[in-house]
């Protein structure tokens, strides 16, 4: 970025990502109302807060391209299709969008397989009367269920997760630092290889149940996919499907156990879960921003971001936004006032949200009714934590032993 473009007197010349990653509301609500698209130098971008603006980016690829240089979703994953605009994005996502809908491979996991998961698991801890429900359940399961619909599960969820928390932290490593660079390197390869294999076996057996298979098998306008398009997308998405799905149970979960009006609600009306889990993705937004690259000069509320600046649609923002919603902050179970952008609205929008929103409230729903009498542990206030990428660091609960 040419030296001197930037405005130097602004809020974001003292905002770390520390800061944002500890507690990024007061800060992103000040930035709404007096600096609403805010260069933020530590972290050489732009921050785009209006639910308004989000729209604007999402809606004009053209001036704020995916195809970002640099890139740290390319530079983790490979090149796959959130590194791309349309056309050229169309062939992947295209191709592998149908293995993620309810017809698909994740539909019959969803039917056949994520009930009885989630039962395995809570079998496993529910003998201990107390523990964290993140790294005992949310993380498990997240991580379980992405790696049966893709055909990775002979793995394990341990070595799965591994290979997100590798990539996530890279990807996330706006500051650029060496060691989380070096970790990303590491989950990239050896990710890497597992899929290859899983490509060969799959090439060589025929097997046709996993979302990997439907990839080999799926045919584009240009001919099948090739080897590098099925392994950088599947790093995508382990890197974006398992840490929200995590922080989408551990946040329903929390909520509806800090909150017995809402408990009895939905214990009264289970059809309800479904706004409930869609109100906690607008109030928590579990992915932070979605990260472009403005491809010309271009004015948003008065400011002129240049040419070649990261501009980062700071989707958590947009989801409080006070002239979107009323009282923003609040949970409201029955709020009526459209979509939240939690998966993105554009061409970009989440590949796996039907698969995400299943796994969330299945498995919130499901823990909730084995263990009935789960409650939080008063003493041990939940935590929020990340910017990019956010959610509970721990939920320690206690329940009855059976
Ligand atoms: C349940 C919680 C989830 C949330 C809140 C979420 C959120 C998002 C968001 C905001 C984006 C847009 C990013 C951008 O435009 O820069 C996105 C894209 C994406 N997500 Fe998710 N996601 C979730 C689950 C999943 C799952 C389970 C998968 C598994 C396949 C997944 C795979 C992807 C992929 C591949 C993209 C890129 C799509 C594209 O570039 O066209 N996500 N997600």
């Amino acid at each position: 970025m040419a030296e001197g473009r930037h405005p130097t007197l602004g809020i974001g010349d003292s905002v770390t990502l520390g800061d944002l990653e500890a507690d990024p509301d007061p800060i992103l609500a000040r930035m709404r109302a007096e600096e609403p698209v805010c260069f933020v130098p530590a972290l050489d971008m732009w921050l785009v807060t209006k639910w308004d603006d989000l729209m604007h980016m999402e809606e004009r690829p053209e001036i704020f391209t995916a195809n970002t240089e640099p890139s740290f979703l390319a530079r983790a994953l490979g090149p796959n299709m959130l590194t791309k605009d349309r056309p050229e994005a169309s062939r992947t996502r295209d191709a592998m969008l149908p293995a993620f809908q309810a017809g698909g491979v994740a539909g019959r996991f969803a039917s056949e397989h994520l009930v009885q998961m989630a039962d395995r698991l809570i079998d496993g801890f529910v003998e201990d009367g107390e523990g964290d429900v993140m790294a005992s359940y949310a993380g498990p399961l997240s991580a379980g269920s992405l790696a049966a619909a893709l055909g990775l599960d002979s793995h394990g969820w341990e070595q799965v997760w591994q290979w997100c928390k590798g990539l996530c932290s890279d990807i996330a490593n706006f500051e650029n630092d060496p060691e989380l660079t070096a970790l990303g390197d590491r989950a990239r390869e050896t990710l890497g290889r597992a899929i290859d294999r899983r490509i060969d076996e799959i090439t060589e057996g025929g097997e046709g149940l996993s979302a990997i298979a439907h990839f080999i098998a799926a045919e584009t306008e240009d001919g099948p996919l090739d080897r590098a398009e099925i392994v950088n997308n599947v790093r995508l998405m382990i890197s974006g499907g398992i840490n929200e799905p995590r922080d989408g149970i551990g946040l329903v979960v929390g909520t509806v156990l800090a909150d017995q009006q809402l408990l009895d609600e939905l214990v009264a009306e289970p059809l309800l879960w479904r706004k409930c889990v869609e109100e906690v993705f607008r109030l928590h937004s579990p992915v932070g921003t979605i990260t472009r690259q403005a491809t010309c000069d271009t004015t948003l509320r008065g400011k002129t971001i240049p040419a070649g600046s990261l501009v980062a649609g700071v989707i958590r923002s947009a989801n409080l936004d006070e002239e979107r919603w009323s009282n923003p902050g609040q949970f409201d179970l029955h709020r009526s006032e459209g979509g939240h952008a939690a998966f993105a609205t554009g061409e970009h929008r989440c590949l796996g949200e039907w698969l995400g929103r299943q796994v969330v409230r299945v498995g919130s729903l499901r823990l909730m009714d084995r263990l009935a009498s789960l409650q939080l542990q008063s003493d041990r206030p939940i935590t929020l934590q990340g910017f990019e990428f956010r959610g509970p660091a721990e939920l320690p609960c206690r329940w009855d032993r059976p």
